[in-house]
């Protein structure tokens, strides 16, 4: 049994990944706004203020965390003319800067379990996408925190993912086409629970080995039932 720390655990896949663990007999403790909806312990944060999440983390319990999932962002849809300095730092803060926080807050505990950080990125391929420019440059930037992470950390034993989901069936997903002005049908899409399982598997799988990426798209038996 592992303890593992998922932010965005009261989305659609940090949701499905709080009850994947907790079904492989993982031990779980949810961060976010509204974490009293879960049945797992939990700790409320605010990631739109990563210098709040010291505080946030103190005496969490956390002194034996193996693993931590950041599966938490937001993604408003704007062109560059339209995105206020406040929509960028906004993006900016809770999809990368409090990943960074997160994660150095927790770091002597992964060290220590020689543990594993695992980032949920963007669909494989998220980039120069009109009127998603914070978005696409948010996660472009985490996969950058992800990849340097993962140098830096070699010695440490500490093992770093990139998780890139393809369409997958969220409510987020369901806003964002929509702000696109796409089509959305939930069915052609990735299940929660399928992504949830595969991270799951990274996350247990032996210590010879690891994921350094992982891209995952809907199957193309799914696509043919349009
Ligand atoms: N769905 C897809 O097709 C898809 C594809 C590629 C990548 N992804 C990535 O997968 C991850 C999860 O996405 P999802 O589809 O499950 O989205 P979601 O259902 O909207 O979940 C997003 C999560 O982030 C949390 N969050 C947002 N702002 C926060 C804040 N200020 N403080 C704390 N928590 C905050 C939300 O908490 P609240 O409940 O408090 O709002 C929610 O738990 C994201 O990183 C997303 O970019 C999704």
């Amino acid at each position: 049994m592992r303890h593992v720390l998922v932010s965005g655990a009261t989305g659609g896949i940090g949701a499905a990944l709080v009850e994947g663990l907790v079904a492989a007999g993982h031990r779980v403790t949810a961060l976010g706004r509204d974490i009293g909806r879960l049945d797992v312990p939990g700790i409320e944060a605010d990631l739109a203020d990563p210098a709040s999440l010291a505080g946030a983390l103190h005496g969490a319990g956390l002194d034996d965390l193996h693993a931590l999932v950041h599966c938490a962002a937001i993604s408003p849809v704007a062109t560059v003319a339209d995105a206020d300095p406040e929509t960028w730092q906004r993006v900016l803060s809770v999809n990368v800067a409090s990943a960074a926080e997160l994660t150095r807050l927790t770091l002597p505990a992964l060290r220590r379990a020689r543990g594993h950080v695992l980032f949920v990125n963007a669909a494989p391929g998220t980039t120069g996408v009109a009127r998603w420019s914070a978005f696409a440059g948010s996660k472009a930037a985490l996969r950058e925190l992800a990849d340097s992470l993962r140098e830096e950390e070699a010695a440490s034993g500490v093992r770093v993912t990139t998780v890139y989901p393809g369409p997958t069936a969220t409510d987020l997903l369901g806003e964002v086409r929509a702000a696109f002005g796409r089509p959305h049908d939930p069915g052609r899409c990735i299940r929660p629970e399928t992504l949830a399982a595969m991270i799951v598997w990274v996350l247990g799988a032996p210590p010879d080995a690891y994921t350094a990426e992982l891209s995952v798209l809907p199957s193309p038996r799914e696509i043919s039932r349009r």
